[in-house]
């Protein structure tokens, strides 16, 4: 059956909700679901946003054709060919035959290599700025490549003053009955969702973001639909300013991340005596065991806080795997901005220190902190004034 939102007297969202997938694109848990948004354009002609990822096709194709009241389907725009948003485009195209699809260069190639259909003879193909006139609404189309793809764009409709905006102001999370971010206390409870979304699939295009948001900042705009997570009809200012923060790699705030890799739980020890150091001292600090928390998470508090602090033990001569696979994912998501500070633990060569620093140099603007701990399997009663000394770095440092 059924199960659609109205957006406004012409949009209706006709998307779905997974809550049984258990990794996002393979890598990202989403232990809230995900939301494939869907939206279609009722005006003189009809203009679907996208599609939906393959486990949710079924509902969106009957949300589609009570949305379309018997009414052909004139246009789909496809602003991302990723399957998440186009799993059901060729079963769509079979199904509306006069349906046109509303997309650049880049997309049409891609639609070719995924699903080895020719839709030339269909493709209404855009560039930037280009427009669609569909009766009432004034449709305007804006590039933003690698926000998340190379072929994304967004659509500006000028009449109602809203951004489809593809990937970008997504977040991690089925939709629970509400729509709209207004609908529920998003910084409680969406927030974090959010950024782990962003730090994690777009957070590696930094400078395309900004891109986009400086497009969109030459805009009026009332509305925000995303393809994933809430739409923004009120406080648009609230997350914007979030994504300008983090499209820079620059801290919500100031407070000490500790991640830490410990076989025996020595390493924790001294993650734990810092973390009592630091909050003494009147600074925040949150900290992850590396081995049980998802990388994805600790990635997304690393885009949050200011000072980060990675505690590893020494392994197989290295830096213990799931550490060493954090840091390559913050490498890899272009971390930049932050003060670190690395504690090792080898008890009887220590290398895990040297490696970590070594790897995070690759990375822009990284102040380390002198101080580099290095305890021999088990924190030394002399070792209790190094974590202090480096708790009162972090705390200057943070209070500077
Ligand atoms: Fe939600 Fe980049 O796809």
């Amino acid at each position: 059956m059924h199960c659609v939102k109205k957006i406004t007297n012409d949009l209706i969202w006709v998307g779905a909700n997974d809550r049984r997938l258990a990794m996002f694109e393979g890598v990202y848990s989403v232990p809230n679901g995900v939301s494939y948004n869907a939206y279609l354009l009722c005006d003189k002609k009809t203009v679907l946003f996208d599609t939906v990822d393959n486990a949710v096709r079924q509902r969106f194709f009957e949300n589609l054709s009570y949305a379309l009241n018997g009414r052909k389907l004139d246009y789909l725009v496809v602003q991302h060919i990723e399957p998440d948003h186009s799993a059901a485009l060729a079963e769509l195209a079979d199904k509306y035959p006069e349906m046109r699809i509303v997309c650049n260069a880049k997309t049409a190639a891609l639609i070719r290599q995924f699903f080895n259909i020719d839709v030339s003879a269909r493709t209404l193909l855009v560039k930037e700025n280009d427009t669609l006139d569909t009766g009432k609404h004034k449709l305007r189309f804006m590039f933003a490549p690698m926000v998340h793809w190379p072929e994304v764009m967004v659509t500006y409709d000028a009449t109602d003053k809203i951004l489809f905006s593809a990937d970008a102001f997504g977040s991690f999370g089925a939709l629970n009955g509400a729509i709209f971010a207004d609908e529920v206390d998003f910084l409680k409870d969406y927030m974090d969702e959010t950024r782990r979304y962003y730090a994690n699939i777009v957070g590696k295009y930094g400078a395309q973001t900004k891109a986009l948001l400086q497009k969109a900042a030459a805009l009026p705009i009332s509305m925000i639909c995303p393809l994933h997570g809430f739409v923004w009809r009120k406080n648009l200012e609230q997350i914007i300013a979030k994504y300008a923060l983090w499209a820079e790699y620059q801290p919500e705030e100031k407070g000490v991340l500790i991640a830490y890799a410990s076989v025996y739980g020595n390493t924790e020890n001294a993650a734990e005596i810092l973390a009592c150091r630091v909050r003494e001292r009147g600074v925040k600090a949150v900290m992850f065991d590396v081995s049980v928390t998802p990388a994805s998470d600790i990635v997304s508090a690393a885009f949050r806080y200011s000072h980060l602090v990675f505690a590893s033990t020494t392994y197989n001569a290295g830096i213990f795997v799931s550490m060493e696979a954090l840091i390559h994912d913050l490498t890899a998501h272009n971390i930049q901005n932050r003060t670190v500070a690395v504690i090792e633990n080898g008890s009887w060569a220590a290398t895990s220190g040297a490696l970590i620093r070594e790897k995070l140099q690759k990375c822009k603007n990284i102040t380390f902190a002198e101080n580099l701990i290095s305890i021999k399997s088990s924190v030394s009663e002399a070792q209790l004034a190094e974590l202090d000394a480096l708790a009162d770095f972090l705390a200057k440092d943070i209070k500077k």
